[in-house]
């Protein structure tokens, strides 16, 4: 095992109704002035942002909002926000939605409490030295951000998608009301399950050696995952399945799964890459490159692959071959995509990638040869160009 650092600092507020403490919430941490930041619809049509403003008015707590966050959050909506907290003394960010919501809240918080244009950070050129108190109340279960050190912001300029990630934008509560997310899309649903089942996957397939106990919770995570997914699309307003696959995405992507291993995240640095080009949703991106990445990359350790065959999806290891099993249980994972409607290729989002795009979205995925992806398998821009032709 690896050394590490464990830090899960956000207050878990979960269960039905809890909506109605963020009021109190914010008051327990200290907030004043509240930015009240939403997407572009979804939380005012159901109400859930007036309700939100008046547990905050109950707790005595003045606000400003903000909504029009897009899917895949803009840099320039983040700017228009730095600039509204500074001239309104808003000292506490309230996100009501998804990963867009809230890491756009991060990003202005970084903004906020830091000189200097906020790009700098996801440009990597420097690091923030605080940020703005963040809060989230989640509508979607997906991205994890609602606990995960990261957020992810697409610059309009280029259109180029970076994330940034420190321990100063962790939030500091999160409320999860599972029934929050019942007028979910189906296709929102599913993208947001396979982004889940991404985290954890992701973390799984790792180089590192003899990890049985982040390997028994990464196992435990993905079946929960898997079943519930298909539960939901026959079932979206079955509670309990939008409980598991909830707790599941913050668990995924706040850092347990990922104790003592070298991450991938390969698939991840793939698909920023789409949704920044064609603003695709973030999880049916992933499901439409994954098959390529592990088609790709299973002989470096196809053992692992058959243990996650066997572990996860119950299939039956062929130990004289394990480089057989590990093609089942990539086709096996695409059946699933394919069961909860989701991609498994570039096309199936309707897009017909140009050898030109491929080699602009390596160009962009390798940082101009500035850098290499993924650690299960090591990938340079000549090996994103193949593996964004064979997802094609
Ligand atoms: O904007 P509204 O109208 O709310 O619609 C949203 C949006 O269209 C809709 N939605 C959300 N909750 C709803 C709802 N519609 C009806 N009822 C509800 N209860 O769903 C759509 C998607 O929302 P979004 O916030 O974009 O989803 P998600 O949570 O998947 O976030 C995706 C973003 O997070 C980034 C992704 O790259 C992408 O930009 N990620 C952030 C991470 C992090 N910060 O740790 C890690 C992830 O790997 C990911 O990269
Ligand atoms: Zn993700």
């Amino acid at each position: 095992m690896n050394n590490f650092q464990y830090f899960a600092p956000t207050k878990v507020v979960f269960g039905k109704g809890t909506e109605n403490e963020a009021g109190s919430l914010v008051r327990e941490q200290g907030g004043t002035k509240v930015l009240v930041h939403f997407g572009s619809g979804s939380a005012v049509k159901s109400g859930l942002v007036d309700r939100v403003c008046r547990s905050l008015e109950e707790a005595g707590i003045a606000y400003v909002t903000l909504g029009g966050v897009k899917p895949n959050p803009r840099l320039s909506l983040a700017r228009e926000g730095i600039e509204l907290c500074r001239k309104e003394g808003v000292d506490f960010l309230l996100a009501i939605g998804g990963g867009s919501v809230i890491d756009s809240a991060k990003c202005i918080g970084y903004g906020l409490a830091n000189d200097g244009d906020v790009w700098d950070f996801y440009s990597k050129k420097r690091q923030a030295k605080a940020c703005i108190p963040v809060g989230a109340i989640l509508t979607i279960a997906a991205a994890g951000s609602e606990m995960s050190d990261s957020s992810v912001i697409t610059n309009e300029e280029g259109w180029i998608k970076r994330g940034y990630s420190s321990d100063y934008c962790r939030c500091k509560f999160a409320v999860m009301n599972p029934e929050l997310t019942y007028t979910l899309p189906d296709y929102q649903t599913a993208s947001g399950c396979v982004d889940i089942l991404m985290h954890t996957l992701e973390r799984y397939f790792s180089p590192t050696e003899d990890s049985m106990l982040v390997d028994g919770i990464a196992e435990a995570m993905m079946k929960t995952v898997i079943h519930y997914a298909k539960v939901l699309a026959e079932n979206p307003t079955d509670y309990n399945a939008r409980a598991q696959i909830m707790w599941a995405g913050s668990l995924s992507h706040n850092g347990l799964t990922g104790c003592g291993l070298v991450r991938d995240f390969a698939s991840h640095q793939l698909e920023h890459e789409l949704s920044a080009m064609f603003d695709v949703a973030h999880g049916a991106g992933l499901a439409a490159v994954w098959g390529s990445w592990a088609r790709y990359v299973y002989m470096e350790k196809p053992q692992r692959f058959a243990q996650y065959a066997a572990n996860v999806l119950g299939l039956q290891v062929d130990y004289s071959h394990p480089e057989r099993t590990a093609l089942e249980a990539i086709k096996e994972t695409e059946s699933f995509f394919q069961s909860i409607h989701m991609p498994t290729s570039i096309h199936e989002m309707g897009i017909d990638l140009t050898e030109e795009q491929i080699q602009e979205l390596a160009r962009k995925c390798s940082d101009n040869d500035g850098r290499t992806i993924g650690g299960f398998k090591v990938l340079n821009r000549e090996d994103m160009v193949q593996i964004y032709r064979m997802a094609k």
